[in-house]
């Protein structure tokens, strides 16, 4: 196993990944550790260990200061930019502030001597100097090396931008391999972990559940789990993970706020309650939400109201479980980046996301969250490991609000089971309707598609009638991160598709339109 230390760098967990990636089992830390730990460590089979960014300063904050355990196991290690700069500093190299910040894009000069780098290189130059495009970040750099190191790669205006002392087997580089933009990162570490430590790189998702479902038997003990199960990809992963480790001793709570997709509330007690013999209270809470959000129109009224019920409903249900010690949530990597940013201010309140946080402050229990570390995919691939239908574990994803965001204004019963059943339509067809080119069906083509319910009339005709009935707008966006977003291009003969069996089954709608707005100006959903 790999030990990462995290010195609290904005994309330390993208390290782990990378690691993972290898095919090599690793565990994060925080940057303190204790030298009896990182000594036990040995037993359980540590074969290296990986130092992260940070924020801080190697020569003035003494609280970054790297265990001097991890130079004296006798294990190899790798100083990533702070990670470097604290080797340098604490084996007897000096560490300056640099005249010229370097951020983003560089090219940097790879000495190919040392076993870290030989023959990775991205091109040479007419020199014959081995070059590698990478992404630096920092305002600090080594000025001179500690005993025993030579320079192993380096940059007009960071003349160590790598260094290396082979005999130690410590290597370390001023740039972010763990980052996409460095474009030979990935290889770097496979070096790093396969040839330099000697892992084997056959570690896969099957062992990494085995890992996972040991943390969590330790974490837990003999006590009780409590998990708020909402039928999507994160939390049901997060259940059946959970159920897995410690069975009968996890009850979910699912809660039917009225506002779900078409039959969702059945698929997920079919799962998991029929296929998997997992413990669900199933609370139909439809009334009680409907009668709270009658006549309300306000978009972030009607989150606030909806994420507020929630909390009630299920504080509720857990002051029944006396023996709850712990509340389970499918917390993932990305919520843990975004909470961060929401706390230092940095991201702007467009709309108010109610699934994170909320619960724990109110209710008097430990959180357990196993998915902390991982990415959306990798919580995918997990999922199917853990034998969840493919269809639930690939499913967009769906918003806390349900349709009650998807529902323009007030929300009723009677545009809630409209919309659900015009929404079924048009999934139903983009899973069926394969584009010839890719093989793929429009619903993995599309990153998320729903439609939305307009409370306006339009006049249409049908047989011999006038028909004066509502209005569905189909929504289908791709995009990798949510943040922007384009339409999709669909098909005009699905949109015709779906148009017309939602006009003909439907009663009730008699005008189907298509939204063609990108994100931004437009956000994905219309509320
Ligand atoms: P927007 O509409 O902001 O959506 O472009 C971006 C992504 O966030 C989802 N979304 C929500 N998810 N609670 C959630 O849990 C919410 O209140 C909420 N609002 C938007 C949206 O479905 C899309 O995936």
């Amino acid at each position: 196993r790999i030990l990462i230390l995290d010195y609290g760098s904005q994309v330390t967990q993208l390290i782990a990944r990378r690691v993972r990636e290898a095919g090599v089992y690793c565990e994060l830390h925080p940057g303190d550790i204790s030298a009896d730990f990182l000594k036990k460590q040995l037993g359980l089979g540590l074969k290296g260990i990986i130092l992260s960014g940070s924020h801080g300063s190697a020569y003035d904050d003494s609280s970054l200061k790297v265990p001097d355990a991890v130079f004296s196991l006798g294990v190899p290690v790798l100083g990533i930019c702070y990670g470097m700069q604290a080797m340098a500093h604490q084996l007897g190299g000096t560490v300056s502030h640099a005249d010229h910040r370097e951020f983003g894009y560089a090219e940097v000069r790879a000495r190919g001597h040392t076993t870290l780098l030989k023959d990775i290189q991205d091109f040479v130059t007419p020199q014959g100097h081995g070059m590698l495009k990478v992404w630096m970040s920092h305002g600090d750099q080594v000025t001179k090396l500690p005993d025993g190191f030579k320079v192993m790669a380096s940059t007009d205006s960071c003349p160590i931008a790598g260094m290396a002392d082979e005999a130690r087997r410590f290597y370390a580089v001023q740039f972010h391999p763990e980052v996409t933009h460095t474009v030979q990162g990935q290889a770097l570490l496979n070096r790093f972990v396969t040839d330099i430590c000697g892992c084997v790189g056959d570690w896969t998702m099957p062992n990494y559940v085995d890992e996972a479902i040991a943390r969590i038997r330790e974490q837990v003990g003999e006590d009780e789990v409590i998990l708020g199960l909402s039928g999507g990809v994160d939390s049901s992963v997060a259940a059946a993970l959970i159920h897995r480790a410690i069975g009968d001793r996890l009850t979910c709570v699912f809660v039917d706020h009225g506002l779900l997709r078409l039959d969702e509330g059945k698929q997920v007690m079919e799962t998991f309650a029929q296929n998997m013999g997992v413990k669900i209270i199933h609370v139909d809470a439809t009334e009680q939400f409907m009668g709270k959000l009658a006549g309300v129109t306000d978009p972030e009224a009607k989150r606030k109201i909806i994420g507020r019920e929630f909390v009630e409903v299920f504080q509720h249900q857990a002051a029944k479980l006396k023996a709850a010690k712990w509340l389970a949530q499918g917390t993932i990597y990305p919520d843990v980046i975004e909470s961060a940013g929401a706390k230092t201010g940095k991201a702007v309140a467009i709309k108010s996301h109610h699934n994170v946080g909320g619960l724990p402050e109110t209710l008097n229990l430990k959180l357990l969250e196993p998915l902390r570390e991982l990415f959306k995919d990798e919580v995918r691939k997990l999922g199917l490991a853990l034998g969840l239908p493919h269809g639930m574990v690939y499913r967009h994803p769906f918003p806390g609000p349900g349709l009650g965001v998807r529902i323009l204004g007030a929300v009723s019963s009677e545009f809630a089971n409209l919309l659900r059943r015009a929404d079924a339509i048009f999934i139903d067809e983009l899973r069926k309707t394969i584009d010839p080119e890719t093989k793929q069906s429009w619903y993995d083509l599309t990153s998320q598609a729903f439609a939305v319910f307009l409370p306006v009339k339009s006049v249409g005709v049908m047989g011999d009638g006038r028909t004066y009935e509502y209005v569905v707008a189909l929504r289908a966006v791709q995009t990798s991160d949510f943040m922007t977003a384009d339409w999709a291009p669909l098909p005009y003969p699905l949109l015709a598709k779906v148009s017309s069996r939602i006009i003909n089954e439907v009663r009730g709608i008699n005008r189907v339109v298509y939204d063609v707005s990108s994100k931004p100006p437009a956000t994905i959903e219309w509320e």
